[in-house]
């Protein structure tokens, strides 16, 4: 009986996780979920943001579902030690679950084109993979500090990082389109010119048959929005990938449609790309489609059920279509839309 830890987080973080675990018992009855403390709420009920009862809760779990972290800008957590903080909590979680490779699929469904700001012809067949790597570069480098008026982080990689990563990107591009970008910015930064010489050696190696390309960052963000078709995969470094993948967002309409996985050496980890929302938190309007996809992403990475992952990914598809929420323009808040895939899941996929 597979085991899955819950995390729903702040903000809209349990709103959506709500949702989301309601449509895995529906698809996987058998699965057994186990809900834990993570990031802001975590702090205030046990002085960190991923407490040791929940690290523990790791041990014998086939996949982690998680919300989303954090408060408003305001918030008093970010008046806390760095270390303390809601988003340290989810960085020392991804830690701990070694998943360095952060799967953010973009993709405009037929027949969902009217919900991209973009023109019709652009949005239209959309499907791009971003990897982006989740465990190293600025976000992790312990050479960093703020004294006084001068700071500093650093971006580091080295050569087993890159393609470790890069690996999960050709294997994703050669059950795909077969075409690989890789982006960096080696007009500049040292480690760009290692991430692309790696890239590039590991294809030459063992992955000629792809189709590789390398991009710069600056570039990519313009291209990526005007002429999004022109991507299969895209693997990236931490930052720019998570920089790149909020703005991929902009071409199926919404953060609310953007899930993912990232997948290592343990347990696979779920979760929208979505922050928590404060804006919104609280209403009950929040899109759960992101939450509900990651549940999709489960389904298929973790526990290999493919035609339960299928099953969510139309029920979803057909709710975006009937009763569309507010972040695209439409009118169903979290309990219509979720009620909209559950009704959903019984009509036959194909
Ligand atoms: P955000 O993603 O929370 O919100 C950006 C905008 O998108 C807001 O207007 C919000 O209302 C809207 N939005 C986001 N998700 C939505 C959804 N599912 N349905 C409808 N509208 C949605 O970004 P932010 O405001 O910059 O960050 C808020 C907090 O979330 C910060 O504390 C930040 O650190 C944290 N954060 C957490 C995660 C995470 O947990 N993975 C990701 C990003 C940001
Ligand atoms: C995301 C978020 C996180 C990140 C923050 C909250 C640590 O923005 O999952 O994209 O930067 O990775
Ligand atoms: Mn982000």
């Amino acid at each position: 009986m597979p085991k899955i830890i819950t995390l729903p987080g702040d903000g809209i973080g349990p709103e959506v996780t709500a949702a989301a675990v309601q449509v895995l018992r529906e698809v996987a009855p058998d699965v057994t979920t186990e809900e834990h403390l993570i990031g802001g709420i975590a702090y205030d009920r046990e002085g960190q943001p991923f407490p040791d009862s929940t690290r523990a809760a790791l041990k014998d779990a086939d996949a982690v579902l998680l919300g989303t972290v954090g408060g408003a800008q305001d918030s008093d957590w970010n008046k806390l030690e760095r270390k303390l903080r809601p988003e340290s909590g989810l960085l020392a979680l991804r830690q701990a679950l070694g998943c360095y490779a952060n799967l953010r699929p973009v993709r405009v469904q037929p027949g969902l084109e009217h919900l991209s700001p973009l023109k019709a012809e652009l949005a239209r067949g959309v499907d791009i993979l971003i990897v982006r790597e989740l465990l190293g570069g600025v976000y992790f480098d312990q050479d960093r500090k703020i004294e006084g008026s001068s700071a500093y982080n650093t971006m580091r990689y080295t050569t087993p990082e890159v393609e470790r990563v890069a690996r999960v990107a050709f294997e994703s591009a050669q059950q795909r389109g077969g075409r690989l970008t890789s982006v960096d910015k080696a007009n500049v930064l040292e480690v760009s010119e290692l991430w692309r010489r790696d890239v590039q050696a590991l294809h030459d190696r063992q992955y000629p048959g792809v189709q590789l390309n390398h991009e710069y960052v600056d570039s990519v963000a313009m291209l990526i929005v005007s002429d999004p078709s022109r991507y299969d995969v895209i693997v990236t470094e931490n930052l720019f990938g998570d920089i790149l993948s909020d703005l991929a967002a902009v071409i199926p309409g919404s953060l609310g449609l953007m899930p993912s996985a990232s997948l290592g050496d343990g347990p696979g980890l779920y979760e929208p790309i979505h922050g928590s929302a404060p804006d919104i938190a609280g209403q009950g309007i929040a899109n759960p489609a992101a939450a509900i996809m990651s549940v999709g992403m489960l389904l298929r990475h973790s526990l290999h059920r493919n035609d339960a992952a299928d099953r969510v990914d139309h029920a979803v598809s057909l709710a975006l279509r009937s009763h569309p929420s507010r972040d695209l323009g439409g009118q169903a808040d979290t309990a219509t839309f979720t009620r909209a895939v559950m009704d959903a899941l019984s009509v036959p996929v194909g």
